[in-house]
């Protein structure tokens, strides 16, 4: 069966995630981010984590060269954030995604964005191969969450928040 690029994004569209501001630093020490909605939990002991990373980004290079890397589960609210880091490098050297971005450096050496529904902190444990993307799966070295807030969704191809709770 051949699988067309559209039907493919189409059907995997309807599969709603949340969405995730991957952050390092290069050997250089400026920082890079990238939006994603591939992040998911692996396994809990050992506490591994992984998003994949489109082989044709200019990001993944920093990326697999990184020694580690922070995730941030954005909030709802928080698209400007996500489409900050989702444009492609052309566009971002037109205007700069980090330019009037609150940000500060964790313990961890690597980018904190405030606001986040959590922040985990991971060193580089394998990069796999994934098709036309990389696999990055790391170590959560350290975690950070907070309790209240509501997630950012990603569904259909659009940024959406959660309607309502469904009861228990
Ligand atoms: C909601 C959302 C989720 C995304 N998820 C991914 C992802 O999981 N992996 C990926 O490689 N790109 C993903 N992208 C696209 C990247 O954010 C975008 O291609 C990248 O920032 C472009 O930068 P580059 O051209 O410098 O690599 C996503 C974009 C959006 C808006």
């Amino acid at each position: 069966m051949v699988v067309s690029a559209s039907a493919f994004r189409a059907a995997l569209g309807a599969f709603a995630t949340g969405v995730c501001v991957v952050a390092t630093r290069d050997p250089a020490g400026r920082p890079a981010a990238v939006t994603v909605n591939s992040f998911t939990s692996v396994s809990l002991d050992p506490p591994l984590v992984l998003f994949c990373l489109d082989r044709r980004g200019s990001a993944l290079a920093r990326f697999e060269a990184a020694p580690a890397w922070s995730v941030h589960v954005l909030a709802d609210g928080q698209e400007e954030l996500a489409r900050r880091f989702a444009r492609r490098s052309q566009e971002a050297l037109l205007s700069d995604p980090w330019a009037g971005l609150s940000w500060s450096d964790g313990e961890d050496g690597l980018p904190v964005f405030p606001g986040c529904l959590a922040r985990l902190s991971c060193r580089a444990e394998r990069v796999a191969d994934g098709g036309d993307h990389s696999i990055l799966i790391g170590r959560v070295a350290a975690l950070d969450w907070r309790a209240e807030g509501r997630p950012l969704l990603y569904f259909r191809g659009r940024f959406e928040a959660v309607a309502e709770r469904v009861a228990a």
